[in-house]
């Protein structure tokens, strides 16, 4: 069984293809060439990758050969333009908008989702060129296709199969435009653009209320997720801590890019979004039923004051607090202070936009430092055995007092040390045992119907 995810990711469904149009954007011809693209928009397309002696061997899921194969067959990725037709898609659009607006309801030509849907900037792009970066195998309709992971191919396509290519080192092929997506950071990086968001590709409260998917990504859940048209084998091969490292890498890149989103949001600069920005604060804050008693009006169980809604407990959760203290190995944690300092600046009633954005940048500019020092952490045993009881330590002490969302950032965590550990063959502890977690996932699922954990009460967690 996998452990990884699945009530997180419950339900996407995927609706097979009715034929998509072109896009009015291919249609009309510049008068003059346009200027020469920047390097990462020289896109060729995954029709470019498609031959059957290149990546479309049609052979079986995740064999060499038959990436494109596996990606158009079953990774949502390949769908993620399609989405962009059906009702759920026109509902939002239709919801954000004004009156006036809907008639020109395209969220297939939105900008604004296309940035994410098919490949961050392809809307400036094609707004400065007016057509498609190559009418014969590049199609918006492809969505998220090869290169929004592997790079730009302009400066690599021709070459990427011959021996002296196969030579270079990662950052020489970096340099001609192709991402080492075996480095886990790297890969990590290239994900959270469209998962956690960047600039203005941003899913706020604004588009969430509109209809859209909260975006709660936790890299080792999605990552076990994602339909691999790789060796999975030769993935892990030489890293037996491979499941800790993605966790703790995850961790670590997700919380710097939301620190950089939230600088962007809190921007003084940034008049298009509003402020507070509600996506930033525990939703079931806000959201959750009026009752004469309920866990969140007993002060016994919770620390903080029940008048303000807390403050980004996704991707800075004590899960991420439990790792950044185990680090430390027992020297000053150098997260606490930095993220405590945003966390003041982001109390909801106070919250001021110049002091959150400076907060918030400094506090990102931490985690990048702090991020290239947890890299190079291999976690053998000597390694993992202190991280997971920081986190059953952690757990302990919060679990009760937590919302939903930071108790399922302590599951995903703890589920990926069970795999870990178990990878390593090293025993399983309490806060890891099979029964335990079970019961966790069970607790933390959404009940049918609901896209949230209605009625979530943190006293019924189970003990560990
Ligand atoms: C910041 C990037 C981003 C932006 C901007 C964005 N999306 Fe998304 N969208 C995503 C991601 C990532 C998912 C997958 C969410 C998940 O499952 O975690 C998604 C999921 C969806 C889904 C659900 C798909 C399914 O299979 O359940 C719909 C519908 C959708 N988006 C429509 C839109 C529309 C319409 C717009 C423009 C108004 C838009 N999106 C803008 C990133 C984005
Ligand atoms: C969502 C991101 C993503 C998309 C989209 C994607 N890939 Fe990948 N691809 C990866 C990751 C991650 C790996 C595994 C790491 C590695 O081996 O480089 C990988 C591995 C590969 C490999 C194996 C590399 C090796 O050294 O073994 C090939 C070949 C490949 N992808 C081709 C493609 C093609 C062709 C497409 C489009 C049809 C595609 N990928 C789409 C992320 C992606
Ligand atoms: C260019 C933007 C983009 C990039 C880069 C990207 N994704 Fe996605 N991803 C999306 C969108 C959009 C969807 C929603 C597709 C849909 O449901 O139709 C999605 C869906 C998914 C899903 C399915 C989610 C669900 O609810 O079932 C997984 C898993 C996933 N992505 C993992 C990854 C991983 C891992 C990486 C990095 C290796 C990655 N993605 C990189 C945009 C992106
Ligand atoms: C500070 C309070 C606050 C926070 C925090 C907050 N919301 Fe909202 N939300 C509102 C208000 C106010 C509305 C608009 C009123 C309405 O339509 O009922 C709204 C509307 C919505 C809607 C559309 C209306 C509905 O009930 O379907 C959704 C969906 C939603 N929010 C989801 C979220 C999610 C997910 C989060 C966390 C990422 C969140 N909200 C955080 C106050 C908040």
């Amino acid at each position: 069984m996998r452990w990884l995810g699945s009530c997180l990711l419950a339900g996407a469904a995927i609706v097979a293809g009715a034929p998509l149009a072109w896009l009015s954007h291919g249609a009309e011809e510049p008068a003059a060439p346009p200027p020469a693209p920047p390097q990462e928009f020289e896109l060729r397309g995954a029709g470019s990758c498609a031959a059957a002696a290149c990546h479309n061997g049609n052979g079986p899921r995740g064999s060499k050969g038959s990436e494109y194969t596996t990606w158009v067959t079953h990774d949502p990725h390949a769908r993620a333009v399609e989405v962009l037709y059906d009702k759920r898609s026109q509902r939002i659009e239709k919801n954000r908008k004004r009156p006036r607006e809907v008639d020109e309801n395209h969220p297939e030509s939105d900008p604004l989702c296309l940035n994410c849907h098919v490949q961050p900037g392809i809307e400036t792009y094609l707004s400065q060129t007016r057509k498609l970066p190559r009418r014969d195998t590049f199609s918006l309709d492809d969505g998220v296709s090869c290169e929004a992971c592997h790079g730009a191919a302009g400066g690599w396509l021709t070459q990427h199969y011959t021996d002296t290519w196969r030579g270079l080192k990662p950052e020489e092929k970096d340099a001609q435009g192709m991402r080492n997506t075996r480095d886990l950071r790297v890969r990590a990086e290239l994900c959270v653009r469209c998962h956690v968001g960047e600039g203005d590709l941003d899913v706020n409260h604004d588009l969430i209320a509109a209809g859209h998917p909260r975006l709660n990504f936790e890299y080792s859940a999605f990552l076990a997720n994602v339909p691999k048209h790789w060796n999975e084998e030769k993935d892990r091969a030489g890293r037996r801590d491979f499941e800790a490292r993605v966790w703790a890498i995850g961790q670590a890149v997700s919380a710097r890019v939301s620190l950089e989103l939230l600088a962007h949001r809190a921007d003084p600069g940034n008049r298009r979004q509003r402020w507070p920005e509600f996506a930033e604060y525990d939703c079931f804050a806000c959201h959750h039923n009026l009752a004469p008693k309920s866990w969140r009006s007993d002060p016994a169980n919770v620390r903080r004051r029940l008048t303000t809604p807390a403050w980004n407990t996704w991707y800075l959760s004590p899960a991420l607090a439990a790792l950044s203290r185990a680090q430390a190995e027992g020297k000053p944690d150098p997260l606490e202070k930095q993220v405590a300092e945003v966390r003041t600046a982001m109390s909801f009633f106070a919250s001021n936009r110049a002091d959150a954005a400076r907060a918030a940048g400094e506090a990102a500019q931490a985690l990048a430092k702090w991020i290239s020092g947890l890299e190079t952490t291999r976690y053998d045993a000597a390694r993992v055995k202190p991280l997971v009881s920081a986190l059953e330590s952690g757990i302990d002490k919060d679990l009760h007092e937590c919302n939903w969302d930071q108790a399922m950032q302590y599951y995903l965590a703890l589920a990926a040390m069970r795999q870990s550990l178990s990878d390593q063959d090293l025993p399983q502890v309490p806060g890891t045992r099979r029964e335990y977690l079970a019961d966790l996932r069970a607790k933390l699922g959404f009940p049918r119907g609901y896209d949230s954990p209605r009625g979530l009460d943190p006293a019924t967690l189970p003990k560990k």
